[in-house]
């Protein structure tokens, strides 16, 4: 029996409608900038996904030392029957904690959202094959479909790789009060988090000798040449990640080389871009354990616990909302 549904609640269009408010509201005037869920198309999702096995990029396997090491804790402390997961992509650190509800026998459902439609069926297929679960896919933006996550159960809501911080700090807070209002009281957030280090290394891990994160930050281009009929010279930018240590924040951009004129019919916009004008593409925040218990008790969610791989590079925090 195949126990995978999947849900589209971004109707045909609506993307690209969003895409076009992004786009008029992130270039028309500056600083320019885009929204970094534009950068997960195929070739984005896939591009991430070589990220993650890059040897500079120590994020996913310090946060997978933590789940591989906690996972049993985790899902006993959630006594959560329907796993969340925000931003799945591939799922693929997710396997530890399913692999450690199966010996508990209690999670009945497991709940991947994401905007990146053929990454998200690929890995709900994947667990629907391998995990006693019923999979329901979400294709969905985790900063407008809360409303929709099953309240009946439970629920663990994981949200995973440090993805939080692609958030602006206003983005975040008001992600974090409808997360913590779409939740019950007794129900958990596992919430993975990179913390705050020297800048050398954040700086290798964004700025990889191969170009692979150059060309997934450039990407984002071509997804507006394809998707608004835009005629940026991808090739005519240069990638510029820097860290910013008043806002604890990488900060990834793309230089224009030369003065360039660029055409959005799809948006209706002529941009002018002065040669050296930048267009941030995503932004990626490092938190500390401080400001992210915080952070979590002002949406009223208690932080139950916090723990770190054995380099402190990355925590993944445990909150309960309480009632
Ligand atoms: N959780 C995975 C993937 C992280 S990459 C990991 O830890 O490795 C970030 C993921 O979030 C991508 O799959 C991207 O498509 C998704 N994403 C980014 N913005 C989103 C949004 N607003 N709503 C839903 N998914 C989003
Ligand atoms: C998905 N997110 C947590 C990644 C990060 O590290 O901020 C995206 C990324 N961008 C460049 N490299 C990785």
């Amino acid at each position: 029996m195949n126990r995978t549904t999947v849900s589209v609640l971004l109707p045909p269009g609506s993307a690209s409608a969003a895409l076009v408010q992004d786009v008029r509201r992130g270039l028309g005037s500056p600083p320019l900038t885009l929204p970094p869920k534009w950068l997960y198309d195929d070739e984005g999702s896939r591009l991430f996904d070589e990220i993650t096995r890059l040897p500079g990029y120590y994020p996913t396997e310090a946060e997978r030392e933590v789940l591989l090491g906690r996972a049993d804790e985790i899902a006993r402390l959630s006594g959560a029957s329907t796993l969340v997961e925000l931003g799945s992509g591939t799922s693929d650190k997710t396997h530890a904690l399913l692999h450690a509800f199966r010996a508990t026998g209690q999670l009945r459902r497991f709940v991947p959202v994401d905007v990146s439609e053929a990454t998200l069926r690929q890995a709900a297929e994947q667990i629907a094959t391998t995990y006693d679960v019923a999979v329901e896919a979400v294709v969905g933006d985790f900063t407008l479909h809360l409303g929709h996550l099953p309240r009946d159960d439970r629920k663990l809501v994981a949200f995973l790789g440090g993805t939080i911080g692609n958030l602006y700090v206003e983005e975040r807070r008001a992600f974090l009060g409808a997360l913590s209002d779409s939740l019950e009281p007794g129900d958990v957030l596992l919430l993975g988090t990179d913390l705050v280090k020297h800048a050398d290394r954040l700086i290798s891990a964004y700025d990889d000798p191969w170009g692979v994160t150059d060309r997934f930050v450039r990407n984002g281009l071509r997804v507006l040449n394809r998707e608004l009929g835009a005629d940026f010279d991808v090739g005519g930018f240069t990638y510029v990640p820097f860290w910013d240590p008043h806002l604890q924040r990488m900060d990834l951009r793309l230089r224009a080389e030369t003065p360039m004129h660029v055409s959005v019919p799809g948006a209706d916009l002529e941009l002018h871009l002065a040669s050296g004008e930048e267009i941030r593409m995503e932004i990626s925040t490092k938190f500390t354990l401080e400001g992210i218990r915080e952070e979590l008790e002002a949406v009223g969610l208690i932080p139950v616990e916090s723990w770190a791989d054995a380099r402190d590079d990355f925590a993944v925090t445990l909150a309960r909302k309480g009632t």
